[in-house]
């Protein structure tokens, strides 16, 4: 078989057999196939497109080109959530410890930020002590004991996506509908978890632009994990604001921590109450979402999710005296007020710009090898649908940075407001599942 017939014939417009998408992903990942090669065939592909077969076969085989995690000596269903990436993004670290104070077995491999959105990883090690890579013993023993870890995912897991996101970032081919869904999938399913649930997220900053288009990608991946055996769902969710109110690493571990409280920002307690519901009927401990979802709010009022972080970070050599008492985390050296020069409502916060901002304060990386500052990020203080009146507190900016002028005019363009009354709109716009 030669690569040059198989970019022809996705140039053409032809189906790929399987046969052709194993030999590709066999010789990208061992390297004997070039990565101009490579990236003919995932620029035929977004042009081109793939169907639901090449879809699956492709991700399969993604899945399999490195070690895949045996979880099966986990007791119970194990369930798995996975954001395509948001700004203020904190629901791992809430919804995570709920199910599984439900009772639901969560064995998580997530990731680091980059760019606009942050990484769950990084949030975690703003707790000092956490240790984020521990052997596979050691992180199955840990869910079978407490129900819950959370760890990087390896090198050794799903090579071919590694080379490949890598190659596409640089060659204009993420944006392809097959490419993406390959890729999330992929790494999921080598993750090994029963269970997953997908937040597909739209608007500003996100991969998605559209509504349309997160449900033509979500209902891909739900179809993925379904063909290849694995419950597989789907909830859309818009990124017209960042998700509660913090943006940045420690601060937003604090709000997870005060979500498990009792006193989170109404948006992310929404969101985890619902995510959480549909987490705890695909581990069949609810028999509805509905029944799910008063169970996770049960879980949020008597405590039992905040015990259960604490668990979850002293297992994993956390100091739990933070998570106790939120003050001991370090306060950035600046904090800086914005504040508003119009009466109005709050229409939208872009959360692209709010992102980068963050990133520009201290609080994400540019590039992989950046050093993130925990402390820096910022608070919103008004969400969607707030009235404001000129001179109130819009959001607070922490940095230990100086000369930062142009970051706060950024956050402070970041709001859009109207005089016409805004209605928030329900954090979940449609939910998919076969
Ligand atoms: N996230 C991924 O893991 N892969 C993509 O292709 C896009 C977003």
């Amino acid at each position: 078989m030669r690569m040059v017939d198989i970019i022809e014939h996705k140039r053409d417009g032809l189906e790929l057999s399987e046969e052709e998408i194993r030999f590709f992903i066999k010789g990208y990942t061992d390297g004997s196939i070039p990565d101009y090669q490579a990236s003919a065939l995932t620029m035929a592909i977004l042009f081109r497109g793939m169907n639901k077969n090449e879809t699956s076969i492709l991700t399969d085989a993604m899945e399999h080109s490195g070690d895949t995690v045996d979880l099966s000596s986990i007791k119970g269903i194990v369930v798995d959530k996975h954001s395509t990436g948001g700004v203020g993004d904190k629901t791992s670290l809430a919804v995570g410890p709920l199910v599984a104070a439900c009772g639901a077995k969560v064995a998580k491999m997530s990731g680091r930020g980059l760019g606009h959105t942050g990484g769950t990883l990084d949030k975690m090690e703003s707790v000092p002590g956490m240790k984020i890579q521990i052997s596979s013993d050691d992180f199955i023993k840990q869910v079978n004991e407490i129900g819950i870890a959370i760890i990087g995912q390896t090198k050794a897991v799903d090579p071919a996506d590694k080379k490949l996101y890598a190659l596409r970032d640089v060659t204009g081919t993420v944006e392809s509908i097959p490419l993406i869904a390959s890729s999330i999938m992929s790494k999921k399913l080598a993750s090994g978890s029963d269970a997953i649930l997908l937040d597909v997220k739209f608007g500003s900053g996100a991969f998605m632009k559209t509504f349309d288009s997160a449900v033509a990608l979500a209902t891909t991946m739900v179809e993925i994990g379904d063909q290849l055996g694995r419950d597989t769902r789907a909830i859309i969710t818009d990124m017209d604001e960042p998700l509660g109110k913090a943006v940045g690493n420690s601060l937003e571990v604090i709000e997870a921590i005060e979500t498990l409280q009792g006193r989170g920002p109404k948006d992310f307690v929404e969101l985890v109450i619902q995510a959480g519901g549909i987490m705890l009927e695909q581990a069949k401990i609810a028999k509805t979402r509905e029944e799910g979802e008063k169970m996770i709010q049960k879980a949020i009022d008597d405590r039992s999710g905040f015990k259960k972080l604490k668990e979850l970070f002293k297992a994993q050599g956390g100091d739990i005296s933070y998570l106790e008492d939120t003050s001991k985390f370090p306060v950035s050296k600046h904090i800086h007020e914005i504040v508003s020069d119009k009466d109005g409502y709050v229409e939208r916060i872009d959360s692209l710009e709010i992102g980068v901002s963050a990133m520009k304060l201290g609080a994400g990386r540019a590039t992989m090898d950046d050093v993130i500052d925990p402390s820096a990020g910022i608070v919103l203080n008004k969400k969607v649908g707030d009235y404001v009146k000129k001179g109130e507190l819009l959001a607070k900016a922490y940095t230990n940075k100086l000369n930062i002028e142009e970051v706060l005019n950024e956050i402070k363009g970041a709001f859009t407001l109207s005089t016409k009354h805004v209605i928030k709109q329900p954090m979940i716009h449609k939910y998919i599942s076969i």
